[in-house]
């Protein structure tokens, strides 16, 4: 065994010798010391020699190991050095590209509506997304078998527990906690049984909730001209077209001119000339009661609008699931 560990240190002593390309080291190193070298396979014989031999024949061959590792780094940095600096970097080589991100769309277009409301004097909440059925429905006054239930197939944990279908639960909580007067947009995330070119299984509303004393549907108004002026051109016309809400009475849905066509009539408007915007209208009275607000003191306006919808009117996309498909090519148009 002595014999052959000396052989193996000559022959390894001359391969390394020979050896000049830093590539074909990794290959000399697995020969010899690998799971499978050499040394590994004349180790294997250690049980058939005389154990009084064993001691001195594992210290050799643990020598002859630490001896080849440290010939092979040494040889490493040899060829390192001898590597001429030209070949081994490229300083007319172009620089690697990184890639920069960007914010995501429809937090764009969230900043944008929330800076609005902001210098509007509004203050921005938020409550949760998994509600409860009181309310989300009933202190809304939808009650259990009324049928604008079914206008927002819900997502049920359990009888009571749900995914929120709207940002309107978040005015019940707001007018259950806070002193009045109250001016406040509640954004986030609403849930409904629904997929298909214009409907996403999740997607985004902008709650908006003002009560005080002496406000009327002109300050409805006032606030929602402002807000779509500013966010789509001062010369928009809006229309307030007669509708119902549970929660709203009078409810309104507020519909501006097509911005493709300026109101001329085309395929984004199908041709009436105007564009669905949100709903709104005076907080219905019922629902005080729910929060123990007295309606002889005060009145208020509120209205939900969804920002999947402003972002694709805003920038002409056609498909709601293109904001969550995660394609670069799709959001990088937007950094
Ligand atoms: N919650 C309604 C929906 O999801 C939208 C809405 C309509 C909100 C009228 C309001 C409102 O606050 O006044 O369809």
């Amino acid at each position: 065994m002595e014999k052959q560990l000396e052989e193996l240190k000559r022959s390894f002593c001359s391969d390394l010798e020979r050896l000049s390309k830093p590539e074909d080291l990794e290959q000399l190193r697995i020969q010899y010391l690998g799971r499978k070298g050499r040394l590994t396979s004349i180790l294997r014989q250690m049980g058939q020699i005389d154990p009084g031999e064993r001691p001195r024949m594992g210290s050799l061959s643990n020598a002859l190991k630490t001896f080849m590792e440290e010939e092979l780094s040494r040889k490493i940095e040899d060829l390192g050095r001898r590597e001429p600096a030209g070949e081994a970097l490229d300083v007319t080589l172009p620089g690697r590209n990184v890639r920069r991100g960007s914010i995501h769309i429809l937090n764009q277009v969230l900043f944008e509506l929330q800076e609005i409301f902001l210098n509007l004097g509004f203050t921005i909440v938020s409550g949760p997304e998994v509600e409860d059925d009181y309310h989300n429905f009933e202190a809304l006054n939808i009650p259990e078998h009324h049928p604008a239930r079914d206008m927002q197939d819900t997502f049920y944990f359990s009888r009571d527990v749900l995914l929120r279908t709207h940002t309107s639960p978040v005015q019940i909580r707001v007018m259950e906690t806070s002193d009045l007067p109250v001016r406040i947009i509640a954004p986030g995330k609403v849930y409904r049984c629904d997929s298909d070119v214009s409907h996403s299984p999740m997607f985004h509303q902008v709650e908006g909730l003002w009560v005080e004393e002496g406000i009327s549907f002109a300050h409805l108004k006032g606030v929602l001209y402002e807000f779509i002026h500013i966010l789509f051109g001062p010369d928009i016309p809006l229309r307030f077209r007669p509708s119902f809400f549970p929660f709203t009475e009078p409810s309104a849905e507020v519909d501006m001119g097509c911005i493709s066509c300026k109101g001329r009539g085309c395929r984004v408007c199908k041709n009436s000339g105007w564009l669905e915007i949100l709903g709104c209208g005076m907080v219905d009275p019922q629902v005080y009661g729910f929060v123990g607000i007295d309606p002889e003191q005060v009145t208020g306006f509120a209205f939900g609008l969804g920002v999947e919808r402003v972002a694709m009117l805003k920038y002409a996309i056609d498909d709601i699931r293109l904001f969550f498909d995660n394609d670069v090519r799709f959001l990088s148009q937007f950094s």
